[in-house]
């Protein structure tokens, strides 16, 4: 088995702090997808990475928010850390209950196994990923017979104790998803994921499908659960109010790389990356109490395709404060006090505006 030294500084990732309090350490996490090239990809392969270099660190007890426009590589991360893909480069620190450290990216299919149970998932969307031909006991108990966790009453034991920590009524065990609403839907996908009794949530745009009535009942859901159970969360979404909401830090990411990260209130109040500020300044704001400095404008231009990067910087093309180096130099991430970074030459310096409480 391989494990890795938990207590290894690294410069580049300021929520990497040593500490036992990190769950999960991802460190220099790259994906690469191979790419086929013409006439029924015969004529060449290439590949580029949707995600690149990532070191992220998630705090036992928190939510970490990882946020960015459609195709910057959120899901593939998410998906590295719960090995659903095996990452090309890196290392994904994981600290068990025993205190110890193991390197989830470099274990085998067998080695994993303990790990499916701890570190779970909430798919995106309930109508898609339910199952219409299954009763809600198969589909939330499914994942206690794959993991060899419980069977028979026990099983039913522990669905029914899931089903009612959701809010939903255990009696309904024996219905299948048609009978239920969006919402509904929902709490079975997340009782699904909590029914091994899991340490990390990997939940990719769990509220993105569902209506702006039923999404805050289910924020509201993940908070208390996370509270009542001690979970930590790594929270995907595209939709930076839902990040706000529920997330404690938040990672920005742009072409499969972390851009910025800080604690919610200081990234929203004061951004540190341009194209943070693009995001804020695109926000809809529905509370009233919030307010920007700045007039509201959609983002300028399309994200690039990640197997093409421009040089330099790769927000470069759509960045209203670029100057002539961020063409050809690629800025490093610069550590802005204790857990705070940006990806920018001139982070130090430039002077954002982000969104602020009235
Ligand atoms: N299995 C895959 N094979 C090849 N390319 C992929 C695969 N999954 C995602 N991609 C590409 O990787 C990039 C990042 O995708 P994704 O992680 O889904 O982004 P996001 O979740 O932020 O929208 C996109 O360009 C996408 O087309
Ligand atoms: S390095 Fe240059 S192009 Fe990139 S975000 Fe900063 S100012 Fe914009
Ligand atoms: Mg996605």
């Amino acid at each position: 088995m391989t494990t890795v030294n938990a207590d290894r500084s690294h410069t580049d990732a300021p929520s990497g702090a040593a500490s036992a309090d990190v769950l999960l350490r991802i460190r220099n996490l790259s994906m690469r997808f191979q790419l086929s090239s013409g006439f029924l990809g015969l004529t060449g392969r290439t590949s580029f990475h949707a995600v690149r270099e990532v070191n992220l660190s998630i705090r036992r007890g928190e939510t970490l928010g990882l946020v960015g426009e459609s195709g910057c590589g959120k899901t593939t991360l998410g998906r590295c850390v719960l090995r659903a893909y095996k990452p090309t480069h890196g290392e994904l620190a994981y600290r068990r209950e025993d205190g110890t450290v193991v390197d989830l990216a470099r274990l085998g299919r067998g080695e994993l196994r303990p790990y499916r149970r701890e570190i779970r998932t909430v798919f995106q969307d309930p109508n898609s990923s339910l199952n219409p031909r299954m009763t809600l006991l198969q589909i939330v108990g499914e994942p206690l017979l794959v993991n060899d966790l419980a069977r028979g009453a026990e099983l039913r034991d522990r669905v029914a104790e899931v089903l009612r920590l959701v809010g939903l009524r255990p009696e309904y065990m024996r219905r299948y998803p048609h009978a239920f609403s969006g919402g509904e839907r929902q709490r079975i996908g997340i009782a699904r994921a909590l029914v091994t009794r899991p340490r990390l949530v990997v939940a990719d745009e769990a509220v993105s499908a569902l209506d702006v009535s039923v999404r805050s009942q289910i924020l509201n859901l993940l908070e208390d659960l996370q509270e009542q159970l001690g979970l930590t969360y790594l929270f995907v979404s595209h939709d930076l109010s839902v990040i706000r909401h529920l997330c404690d830090r938040v990672a920005v990411m742009y072409l499969g790389r972390i851009v910025e990260e800080g604690a919610t209130d200081d990234l929203f109040t004061r951004p540190r990356h341009p194209y943070t500020e693009s995001l804020l300044r695109a926000l809809p704001l529905p509370d009233p109490r919030l307010r920007s400095t700045k007039k509201r404008v959609p983002l300028r231009g399309e994200v690039p395709d990640p197997a093409s990067p421009p040089p330099g910087c790769t927000f470069h093309p759509r960045c209203p404060y670029a100057q002539g180096r961020c063409a050809t130099d690629e800025p490093a991430l610069i550590p802005l006090g204790r857990s705070a970074a940006a990806r920018c030459h001139y982070a130090d310096s430039l002077q954002l505006a982000g969104v602020t409480d009235s």
